[in-house]
Protein backbone atom coordinates (compact mmCIF):
# COMPACT_ATOMS: atom_id res chain seq x y z
CA UNK A 1 0.00 0.00 0.00
CA UNK A 2 1.53 3.43 -0.91
CA UNK A 3 0.55 6.93 0.49
CA UNK A 4 -0.95 7.82 -2.77
CA UNK A 5 -2.55 4.90 -4.03
CA UNK A 6 -5.08 5.72 -6.83
CA UNK A 7 -3.96 9.31 -6.68
CA UNK A 8 -3.89 11.30 -10.35
CA UNK A 9 -0.53 13.97 -9.76
CA UNK A 10 -0.31 16.50 -12.55
CA UNK A 11 3.48 16.98 -11.56
CA UNK A 12 5.12 20.35 -13.54
CA UNK A 13 8.92 20.38 -14.83
CA UNK A 14 9.45 16.63 -14.79
CA UNK A 15 12.47 16.83 -17.14
CA UNK A 16 14.87 16.99 -14.32
CA UNK A 17 16.09 17.95 -11.04
CA UNK A 18 13.24 18.01 -8.10
CA UNK A 19 10.57 17.06 -10.62
CA UNK A 20 11.99 13.46 -11.95
CA UNK A 21 13.08 12.90 -7.88
CA UNK A 22 8.58 13.94 -7.56
CA UNK A 23 7.81 11.53 -10.15
CA UNK A 24 10.00 8.38 -9.23
CA UNK A 25 8.73 8.96 -5.28
CA UNK A 26 5.24 9.79 -6.29
CA UNK A 27 4.85 6.67 -8.54
CA UNK A 28 6.37 4.75 -5.77
CA UNK A 29 3.49 5.36 -3.92
CA UNK A 30 1.20 4.72 -5.80
CA UNK A 31 0.43 7.84 -7.57
CA UNK A 32 -0.50 7.55 -11.60
CA UNK A 33 1.65 10.76 -12.36
CA UNK A 34 1.37 13.09 -15.30
CA UNK A 35 4.62 14.90 -15.70
CA UNK A 36 5.25 18.01 -18.62
CA UNK A 37 8.34 19.83 -19.10
CA UNK A 38 9.92 22.15 -21.93
CA UNK A 39 12.53 19.92 -22.52
CA UNK A 40 11.18 16.80 -24.56
CA UNK A 41 14.24 14.21 -24.27
CA UNK A 42 14.61 14.69 -20.48
CA UNK A 43 10.87 14.52 -19.97
CA UNK A 44 10.84 11.35 -21.99
CA UNK A 45 14.10 9.92 -19.89
CA UNK A 46 12.00 10.95 -16.98
CA UNK A 47 9.22 8.57 -17.93
CA UNK A 48 11.55 5.91 -18.72
CA UNK A 49 12.71 5.77 -15.55
CA UNK A 50 9.38 5.38 -13.68
CA UNK A 51 7.80 2.84 -16.04
CA UNK A 52 11.21 0.84 -15.60
CA UNK A 53 10.54 1.20 -11.91
CA UNK A 54 7.16 -0.51 -12.35
CA UNK A 55 5.57 3.07 -11.86
CA UNK A 56 2.62 4.35 -14.34
CA UNK A 57 3.25 7.96 -15.57
CA UNK A 58 2.79 9.81 -19.32
CA UNK A 59 4.71 12.66 -20.14
CA UNK A 60 3.32 15.56 -22.14
CA UNK A 61 6.29 17.44 -23.95
CA UNK A 62 7.85 20.22 -25.03
CA UNK A 63 5.34 22.01 -23.54
CA UNK A 64 5.88 25.73 -22.54
CA UNK A 65 3.96 26.69 -18.93
CA UNK A 66 4.24 30.47 -19.59
CA UNK A 67 1.93 30.30 -22.21
CA UNK A 68 -1.46 29.88 -20.92
CA UNK A 69 -3.14 28.11 -23.62
CA UNK A 70 -0.31 25.43 -23.40
CA UNK A 71 -1.02 25.21 -19.74
CA UNK A 72 -4.80 24.64 -20.33
CA UNK A 73 -3.72 22.16 -23.29
CA UNK A 74 -1.60 20.55 -20.50
CA UNK A 75 -4.27 20.42 -17.55
CA UNK A 76 -7.14 18.92 -20.42
CA UNK A 77 -4.37 15.83 -21.72
CA UNK A 78 -3.34 14.87 -17.80
CA UNK A 79 -7.20 14.62 -17.71
CA UNK A 80 -8.10 12.70 -20.34
CA UNK A 81 -4.77 10.35 -19.35
CA UNK A 82 -6.19 8.90 -16.22
CA UNK A 83 -9.31 10.17 -16.08
CA UNK A 84 -8.98 13.09 -13.76
CA UNK A 85 -6.73 15.37 -11.30
CA UNK A 86 -6.18 14.67 -7.48
CA UNK A 87 -2.98 16.93 -7.10
CA UNK A 88 -1.19 19.26 -9.09
CA UNK A 89 2.48 19.77 -8.24
CA UNK A 90 3.21 23.25 -9.22
CA UNK A 91 7.27 22.19 -9.15
CA UNK A 92 8.63 23.50 -12.70
CA UNK A 93 9.94 27.46 -12.69
CA UNK A 94 12.74 29.34 -14.27
CA UNK A 95 14.56 32.14 -13.34
CA UNK A 96 17.14 35.04 -13.76
CA UNK A 97 19.72 36.62 -11.52
CA UNK A 98 21.21 39.73 -11.09
CA UNK A 99 21.91 42.67 -8.76
CA UNK A 100 20.15 46.05 -9.16
CA UNK A 101 19.59 48.31 -10.66
CA UNK A 102 21.82 46.72 -13.95
CA UNK A 103 19.07 43.77 -13.51
CA UNK A 104 17.33 44.47 -16.82
CA UNK A 105 13.57 44.52 -17.36
CA UNK A 106 13.16 41.46 -19.70
CA UNK A 107 15.00 39.50 -16.88
CA UNK A 108 12.07 40.39 -14.66
CA UNK A 109 9.33 39.77 -16.34
CA UNK A 110 11.10 36.28 -17.59
CA UNK A 111 11.60 35.37 -13.80
CA UNK A 112 7.76 36.78 -13.17
CA UNK A 113 6.63 34.52 -15.62
CA UNK A 114 8.31 31.88 -14.89
CA UNK A 115 7.88 31.23 -10.86
CA UNK A 116 4.55 32.93 -11.08
CA UNK A 117 2.54 32.56 -13.95
CA UNK A 118 3.76 29.14 -14.16
CA UNK A 119 1.81 28.23 -10.82
CA UNK A 120 -1.34 30.57 -11.41
CA UNK A 121 -1.85 29.31 -14.84
CA UNK A 122 -1.44 25.70 -13.96
CA UNK A 123 -3.99 25.94 -10.76
CA UNK A 124 -6.30 28.23 -13.29
CA UNK A 125 -7.32 25.92 -15.36
CA UNK A 126 -7.01 22.44 -13.14
CA UNK A 127 -9.47 24.34 -10.35
CA UNK A 128 -12.84 23.94 -12.03
CA UNK A 129 -12.00 19.66 -12.34
CA UNK A 130 -10.66 19.92 -8.73
CA UNK A 131 -14.11 21.42 -8.02
CA UNK A 132 -15.75 18.83 -10.03
CA UNK A 133 -13.79 15.99 -8.20
CA UNK A 134 -15.20 17.31 -4.83
CA UNK A 135 -11.93 18.47 -4.18
CA UNK A 136 -8.04 17.62 -4.51
CA UNK A 137 -4.63 19.27 -3.52
CA UNK A 138 -2.46 22.45 -5.05
CA UNK A 139 1.13 21.79 -3.89
CA UNK A 140 3.47 25.03 -5.33
CA UNK A 141 7.12 24.85 -4.70
CA UNK A 142 7.91 28.41 -3.68
CA UNK A 143 11.66 28.71 -1.72
CA UNK A 144 12.88 30.09 1.24
CA UNK A 145 13.56 33.48 -0.97
CA UNK A 146 10.31 34.07 -0.88
CA UNK A 147 10.63 34.36 2.96
CA UNK A 148 14.09 35.80 3.62
CA UNK A 149 16.45 38.00 1.29
CA UNK A 150 19.25 36.15 -0.24
CA UNK A 151 22.83 38.05 -1.33
CA UNK A 152 24.18 34.91 -3.31
CA UNK A 153 23.22 35.20 -6.22
CA UNK A 154 21.57 38.42 -5.83
CA UNK A 155 18.25 37.69 -6.46
CA UNK A 156 15.02 40.74 -6.81
CA UNK A 157 12.46 38.97 -9.04
CA UNK A 158 12.88 35.34 -7.64
CA UNK A 159 11.97 36.73 -4.32
CA UNK A 160 9.36 38.51 -5.33
CA UNK A 161 7.83 36.13 -6.93
CA UNK A 162 8.37 33.27 -4.71
CA UNK A 163 6.55 35.68 -2.01
CA UNK A 164 4.26 35.56 -4.38
CA UNK A 165 3.38 32.06 -4.56
CA UNK A 166 3.38 32.05 -1.06
CA UNK A 167 0.76 34.53 -1.00
CA UNK A 168 -0.71 32.91 -3.52
CA UNK A 169 -0.84 29.88 -2.18
CA UNK A 170 -2.59 31.44 1.16
CA UNK A 171 -5.64 32.69 -1.36
CA UNK A 172 -6.04 29.63 -3.29
CA UNK A 173 -6.85 27.73 0.67
CA UNK A 174 -8.81 30.26 1.91
CA UNK A 175 -10.82 30.11 -1.29
CA UNK A 176 -10.35 26.35 -2.47
CA UNK A 177 -11.09 25.31 1.17
CA UNK A 178 -15.33 25.60 0.41
CA UNK A 179 -14.56 23.05 -2.32
CA UNK A 180 -12.58 20.43 -0.38
CA UNK A 181 -9.19 21.41 -2.15
CA UNK A 182 -6.11 21.88 0.19
CA UNK A 183 -3.24 24.71 -1.20
CA UNK A 184 0.47 24.14 0.50
CA UNK A 185 3.65 25.77 -0.29
CA UNK A 186 7.08 24.07 0.13
CA UNK A 187 9.85 26.79 0.33
CA UNK A 188 12.90 25.20 -0.02
CA UNK A 189 16.71 25.97 0.49
CA UNK A 190 19.39 25.45 -1.64
CA UNK A 191 18.93 22.37 -3.42
CA UNK A 192 21.65 20.18 -5.48
CA UNK A 193 20.17 19.03 -8.33
CA UNK A 194 22.16 17.22 -11.21
CA UNK A 195 21.95 21.20 -13.11
CA UNK A 196 23.22 22.39 -10.33
CA UNK A 197 25.93 20.42 -9.14
CA UNK A 198 27.49 20.70 -13.33
CA UNK A 199 27.07 24.31 -12.68
CA UNK A 200 28.81 24.75 -9.64
CA UNK A 201 31.50 22.29 -10.98
CA UNK A 202 34.63 22.65 -8.50
CA UNK A 203 34.02 25.95 -7.46
CA UNK A 204 34.28 25.53 -3.61
CA UNK A 205 33.79 29.10 -2.55
CA UNK A 206 30.29 29.28 -4.20
CA UNK A 207 28.92 26.23 -2.76
CA UNK A 208 30.07 27.75 0.69
CA UNK A 209 28.81 30.94 -0.42
CA UNK A 210 25.25 29.34 -0.73
CA UNK A 211 25.25 27.31 2.11
CA UNK A 212 26.65 29.55 4.82
CA UNK A 213 22.75 30.14 4.98
CA UNK A 214 21.69 27.31 6.13
CA UNK A 215 22.03 26.26 9.59
CA UNK A 216 23.05 22.60 8.16
CA UNK A 217 26.07 24.07 6.14
CA UNK A 218 24.89 21.76 3.26
CA UNK A 219 22.32 21.40 0.16
CA UNK A 220 19.43 19.45 0.14
CA UNK A 221 18.91 16.62 -1.38
CA UNK A 222 15.94 16.70 -3.41
CA UNK A 223 14.28 13.63 -1.66
CA UNK A 224 14.37 15.57 1.12
CA UNK A 225 12.00 18.50 -0.22
CA UNK A 226 9.67 15.77 -2.27
CA UNK A 227 9.47 13.44 0.74
CA UNK A 228 7.48 16.44 2.24
CA UNK A 229 5.54 16.92 -0.79
CA UNK A 230 4.21 13.56 -0.93
CA UNK A 231 3.42 13.44 2.41
CA UNK A 232 1.11 16.66 1.89
CA UNK A 233 -0.16 15.45 -1.35
CA UNK A 234 -1.42 12.35 1.09
CA UNK A 235 -5.00 12.06 2.99
CA UNK A 236 -2.41 11.99 5.73
CA UNK A 237 -2.21 15.75 5.81
CA UNK A 238 -5.96 16.22 5.41
CA UNK A 239 -5.75 19.39 7.60
CA UNK A 240 -3.27 20.86 6.59
CA UNK A 241 -3.79 24.21 4.16
CA UNK A 242 -2.56 27.20 3.72
CA UNK A 243 0.52 27.00 5.13
CA UNK A 244 4.22 27.16 4.33
CA UNK A 245 6.78 24.79 4.95
CA UNK A 246 10.28 25.63 5.31
CA UNK A 247 12.29 22.53 4.01
CA UNK A 248 15.58 25.14 4.18
CA UNK A 249 18.15 23.45 6.51
CA UNK A 250 17.35 25.97 8.98
CA UNK A 251 18.26 29.21 6.76
CA UNK A 252 15.10 30.97 7.71
CA UNK A 253 15.60 29.89 11.49
CA UNK A 254 18.41 32.39 12.02
N1 LIG B 1 17.34 24.14 -6.75
C1 LIG B 1 17.20 24.96 -5.74
O1 LIG B 1 18.17 25.29 -5.05
C2 LIG B 1 15.84 25.53 -5.38
C3 LIG B 1 15.72 26.29 -4.23
C4 LIG B 1 14.48 26.81 -3.87
C5 LIG B 1 13.40 26.54 -4.68
N2 LIG B 1 13.55 25.81 -5.82
C6 LIG B 1 12.36 25.56 -6.63
O2 LIG B 1 12.18 24.17 -6.81
C7 LIG B 1 11.48 23.92 -8.03
C8 LIG B 1 12.22 22.87 -8.84
O3 LIG B 1 13.51 23.36 -9.14
P1 LIG B 1 14.76 22.44 -9.52
O4 LIG B 1 15.82 22.77 -8.57
O5 LIG B 1 14.35 21.04 -9.69
O6 LIG B 1 15.16 23.14 -10.91
P2 LIG B 1 15.34 22.57 -12.36
O7 LIG B 1 15.72 23.74 -13.19
O8 LIG B 1 16.26 21.38 -12.31
O9 LIG B 1 13.90 22.05 -12.76
C9 LIG B 1 12.90 22.87 -13.25
C10 LIG B 1 12.21 22.16 -14.41
O10 LIG B 1 11.18 23.03 -14.90
C11 LIG B 1 11.24 23.03 -16.31
N3 LIG B 1 10.70 24.28 -16.84
C12 LIG B 1 11.25 25.50 -16.73
N4 LIG B 1 10.51 26.40 -17.39
C13 LIG B 1 9.47 25.73 -17.92
C14 LIG B 1 8.36 26.12 -18.72
N5 LIG B 1 8.20 27.39 -19.13
N6 LIG B 1 7.47 25.19 -19.10
C15 LIG B 1 7.64 23.89 -18.73
N7 LIG B 1 8.67 23.46 -17.97
C16 LIG B 1 9.58 24.36 -17.58
C17 LIG B 1 12.72 22.87 -16.63
O11 LIG B 1 12.94 22.42 -17.96
C18 LIG B 1 13.18 21.90 -15.56
O12 LIG B 1 13.10 20.55 -15.98
C19 LIG B 1 11.37 25.28 -8.71
O13 LIG B 1 10.08 25.80 -8.47
C20 LIG B 1 12.42 26.11 -8.04
O14 LIG B 1 12.14 27.50 -8.05
C21 LIG B 1 14.74 25.29 -6.18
Amino acid sequence: MGTLDGKIVLITGTGGGQGRVASLIFAREGAKVVGCDIQADANNETVELVRRGGGVMTGIAPIDLTDPDQARQVVEEAIAAYGGLDVVYNNAAMAHFGPMPQFSVDDWRATTAGELDIPFFVSKYAWPHLVQRGGGVIINVASMAGMIAGEVPPMVAHSAANAGVIGMTRQLALEGARHGIRAVAISPGPVLTPASDRDLGDNQAARDAITRTTLLKRFARPEEIVEVAAFLASDRASYITGANYAVDGGATAW
